[in-house]
């Protein structure tokens, strides 16, 4: 073999791959090329393989000319493999593009129940009053669910509110009364709270009346409170939550306040009785350890199903809790 053999073998080889490279159409048929052609067992190696018949003065001029041509396919390949890549992206870019004219997908989403939607907004007008929120548990004492609120056992307004009492002398609690006093134990004077909670009766159930409800209760105690400021934050809070709807304050009784009203709001025609309210009898301040000859307070107690029933025009209340959904969804 002629060292001019070799030369011309690896040029025209050299010739071929950059046709063959020129026309490879994907980045797999380029790595076929390269290891046709670089790979150990490829073809520039294999014409090399000659060399060992050349003079040992032939053979370096041979390895040059070998490692120009090697150089010249890898430029080559190189070049094609970021020309390949770059159409590749192009391709994708173009086979994605986003139609933003195509109609969206609807999903039905959850949304806050109406009742508790209503108990949020309610607390956030009182917040807007300067009230604080407070809870307090659903499982109560007869202590704090009556005594402390001058509802001594053999009192008739028990019967009103007759409940669902525990093998363990303990009860569900009637209303969200106990928790002022679990609150007054706690804190002195000044104090103004707001406390939503779910409470139970033993009361037949009917549309306007449930086993289960819920209700936010109302305590502020200070120097100097009266039965005016009573009425004026019961006004503002029905005007925010009501608008301008017919409102009166009937005289009422309950044994924690002194005196006593309730609050119709004029519906349909008729009046419904939405909560009860009072100055805080002096008994239940002194149960706490409030001086009564200091301080005085005024209490109320909110039906939120009943607001739920005027705002939303609900006739009966059982369908708040029936979680069907034909229901739900208009809110
Ligand atoms: N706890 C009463 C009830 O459930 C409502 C009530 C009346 C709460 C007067 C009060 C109040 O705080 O002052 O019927």
């Amino acid at each position: 073999m002629q060292i001019s053999d070799i030369e011309t073998q690896l040029k025209e080889l050299g010739q071929g791959a950059t046709e063959a490279i020129a026309i490879a159409e994907s980045l797999e048929k380029l790595e076929d090329l390269r290891i046709s052609y670089l790979g150990k067992k490829g073809q520039v190696s294999k014409i090399l393989g000659a060399m060992g018949k050349l003079s040992p003065e032939e053979r370096p001029k041979v390895g040059a000319i070998a490692n120009e041509v090697k150089q010249a396919i890898q430029t080559n390949l190189d070049e094609k493999r970021s020309n390949l890549q770059a159409a590749e992206i192009a391709a994708q870019l173009e086979a994605e593009t986003l139609d933003v004219s195509m109609p969206g997908v609807n999903r039905s989403q959850g949304k806050i129940h109406p009742l508790n939607g209503l108990i949020d907004r309610a607390l956030d007008i009182f917040v807007g009053l300067g009230y604080t929120i407070s809870t307090g548990p659903e499982m109560e004492s007869d202590y704090y669910n009556f005594e402390a609120l001058n509802t001594p056992p053999d009192h008739p307004a028990r019967d009103m509110q007759d409940t669902f009492y525990l093998p363990d002398g303990n009860l569900m609690r009637t209303h969200t009364s106990s928790v002022q006093i679990r609150y007054m134990e706690k804190q002195e004077p000044p104090i103004r709270i707001v406390a939503p909670g779910r409470v139970y009766r033993r009361d037949t159930v009917d549309a306007t009346h449930a086993a289960v409800f819920h209700q936010i209760e109302l305590l502020a105690v200070d120097e100097g409170l009266r039965f005016s400021d009573l009425k004026g934050t019961i006004k503002e809070f029905l005007r925010q939550m009501f608008g301008d709807l017919p409102i009166r304050f009937r005289a009422s009784y309950f044994p924690f306040t002194e005196p006593s009203a309730e609050v119709d709001l004029e519906w349909n025609g008729k009046w419904l009785e939405v909560l009860g309210c009072g100055m805080v009898d002096p008994n239940v301040l002194q149960v706490v350890g409030y001086d009564p000859e200091k301080y005085t307070g005024f209490a109320a107690g909110f039906g939120v199903e009943r607001f739920a029933m005027v705002l939303h025009q609900i006739d009966d209340i059982r369908r708040v809790y029936a979680s069907d959904l034909r229901f739900l969804q208009q809110f």
